[in-house]
This record gives C-alpha cells, structure tokens and sequence, in this order.
C-alpha cells in the first residue's frame, strides 16, 4: 500500500515498505532498549535455596546439581553470609536429614533441635538481616520418602496436617521467619495460620505452595535431600496434574482464604502462564520455584557448551518478572547477585 504516489513511488524504488509503525526503532541503541524495557530483575527478586548435612565444616557436591553443595550448618553460615552481602532478601532451608533419624511418621520433623532448627538458630544470631524461609512437609524425615503420613499406600490428608501443624510450630520456634508448606495437603494453611495465632505468632509469614505440581523436574531435589532411592511410588495423590491450570486457582482461593500471606507455583518456566493467571486473580505476592531439574538442565547444557549459561541463566529469570512473578527461588540466586551486582 502507498502512501502517497510521490513518495510511494520512491520508496518502492528502493523497496523500502510503507510501514508507519515499525517496533524495531526503539530497539536500535541500548538507550532505548532500556528505557523501553518492560519488567527488571533486581537481586531483591532472589531467593536461595540451601541443602543442609550434619556435621562441621564440610560441603558436599550434589553430583545432579552442578555447582550447588549440601552444607554444614557453620559453611550454610559463612555462604548465607556472602548472600546477604549481595543483597539477597531471603534464603530457603532444605535439610538431608541422616537416613538413621528417617521413619515412616516423619518424627524427626518435630524434634526443636533438628538439623533444620540448629540451622535456623544459627542464622537468625549470625545473618539476622536475611530472612529465613523453610519448608513444612515431611519428606526429609519419613523412611518412605513421602510427604505425608501413609496408611497402607494412601497419604493421610488431616492426620498429616496435624503433624505439619507441629512441624511447622516448631520451625517458628527456632526463628524461621516465613514457613512454606509444599505438602499439598487439603487444609493445612488454614491449620498451621490458627494454630500461629494461638501460639502468639501472629507475625510468622505463611509462603503456600499453592500450585505444586507433580512434576519430573523435582529429580535431582531428591538426590540433594536423600529421598529418591526411598521413594515409594510417586506424589499424584496430593500435588496436581500438570494437566490442570484451573485448578490452580481453586487451590490458590483456598490458601488466599486460610491466610497466607504469599502464593508460590512450582515448577517455574514451564508453569509461567500458572503464574500470570494467579498474579491476575488474585493480585497476591507471587513467587515461582526454579526447580532442581529446570537448574540441571541449564547447567548441564551449559557445561557441554551447548548454551551460554550465564545468559540462559538471566533470561530464565527475567522470564518470571515478565509472567507477573514478584521474585523468584532459584538455585542461581548467589550466582546472579553477582551477575546483577557487576551490573
Ligand atoms: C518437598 C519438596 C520438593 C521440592 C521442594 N520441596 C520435592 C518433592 O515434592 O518431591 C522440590 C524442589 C526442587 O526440585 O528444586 N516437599
């Protein structure tokens, strides 16, 4: 189509389209490109999460995981440290509980001087500026690897509740700021809030696991946490069909409903249109869970020099600013403090 015959004419001499509008022109210098620029990841989108082990000065490679090591309570000090250096606002805690303290109820979840509780003592004294974050299921401290109780090969739903309630008391006790049920059970937020209230907690912040999904890229987790020999079966019992996006949001209204304070969807890339529609609903601090398998793939194709890592690093962060996500847990949380420190 020609504008006008004159210039027209000459434009299609030189082949130039008649194109009033043309996006690339504020892509042409960085000036623009950053003026233009629509969401931006800052370091106060991170949150990192840690694997914990027994013991004193001494870090273990997760061989799934390049370059994330499960760490003694006093080496999770020194790294957690060097984070809130950076900026970082919060880190989660995971611990691999000694297979010895592992049986079917879970018990050791309960237990105020647990790995995950000294853990949380230490920092709370030593980087009291961070914010600690830890997660209520029982996973880490049942022989069968799940995160509820069983009964035969079914999960019990609210005889489980009533142990995460405890677990998750006991955690506030020992200074965890923000307690994150990724259990899945029916429940269980409005449970752990009541029982908060009562406890005079009211201050201790509630991040649910409203969608987690039963996923595939929790692989490598499992290794990091001991549980994947153990594992019986899988978890489609309680955590939702990758199938189902409507179903997030009734299981976000009910954790909106029971009190928590933050929402989170898990996995995360490929889970971004969960997160958008949750931000949309329900306009609630929203957090995504980069998981263990979204981490190893990009790592492992980075180490084969299939991809640049570091950028496939930043763009899959950015991604989730961009799904309507206000931060993001991600195992290259340390990583890009650094990167965005650099600038
Ligand atoms: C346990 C839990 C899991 C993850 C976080 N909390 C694993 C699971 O549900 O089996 C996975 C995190 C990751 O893969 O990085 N309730």
């Amino acid at each position: 189509k020609l504008r006008d015959a004159k210039d027209g004419g000459a434009r299609a001499a030189d082949g130039a389209l008649d194109l009033p509008r043309r996006l690339r022109r504020n892509r042409r210098a960085d000036w623009s490109r950053r003026l233009t620029r629509e969401t931006t990841l800052t370091v106060d989108d991170l949150i990192w999460p840690i694997f914990l082990i027994d013991g004193e000065k001494r870090r273990e490679p997760v061989a799934t995981m390049p370059g994330v090591e499960r760490l003694t309570v006093d080496e999770a000090v020194r790294a957690v440290e060097s984070v809130a250096r950076l900026g970082v606002p919060a880190v989660a805690l995971f611990p691999n509980t000694d297979p010895a303290l592992r049986d079917p109820d879970g018990s050791e979840a309960l237990n105020p001087d647990n790995l995950v509780c000294r853990a949380l003592k230490a920092l709370k004294r030593e980087v009291p500026e961070i914010g600690l974050i830890t997660d209520v299921a029982l996973d880490p401290y049942t022989s069968h690897g799940h995160d509820g109780l069983l009964e035969g090969d079914r999960i019990l739903n609210d005889a489980t509740v009533a142990v995460l309630v405890r677990q998750a008391l006991t955690q506030a006790e020992a200074g965890a700021d923000v307690i994150a049920p990724s259990d899945m059970m029916d429940g269980r937020v409005g449970a752990i809030r009541t029982a908060f209230d009562d406890a005079g907690r009211a201050d201790v912040q509630i991040m649910s696991y409203a969608a987690k999904y039963a996923s595939a890229f929790y692989g490598p987790f499992r290794d990091a946490i001991g549980t994947r020999k153990a594992l019986t079966g899988d978890k489609k019992t309680y955590q939702m069909d990758p199938a189902n996006g409507d179903e997030a949001l009734r299981e976000a209204e009910l954790d909106v409903q029971e009190g928590a304070d933050m929402l989170m969807v898990k996995p995360g890339l490929p889970y971004l249109d969960i997160v958008r529609r949750l931000k949309d609903r329900f306009g609630m601090p929203t957090y995504a869970y980069q998981v263990s398998g979204e981490y190893a793939m990009i790592q492992a194709a980075a180490q084969n020099g299939w991809l640049d890592g570091e950028a496939a690093m930043m763009e899959s962060l950015q991604a989730f600013k961009r799904a309507g996500a206000d931060g993001v847990l991600t195992y290259f949380a340390a990583e890009a403090a650094r990167r965005l420190k650099a600038g």
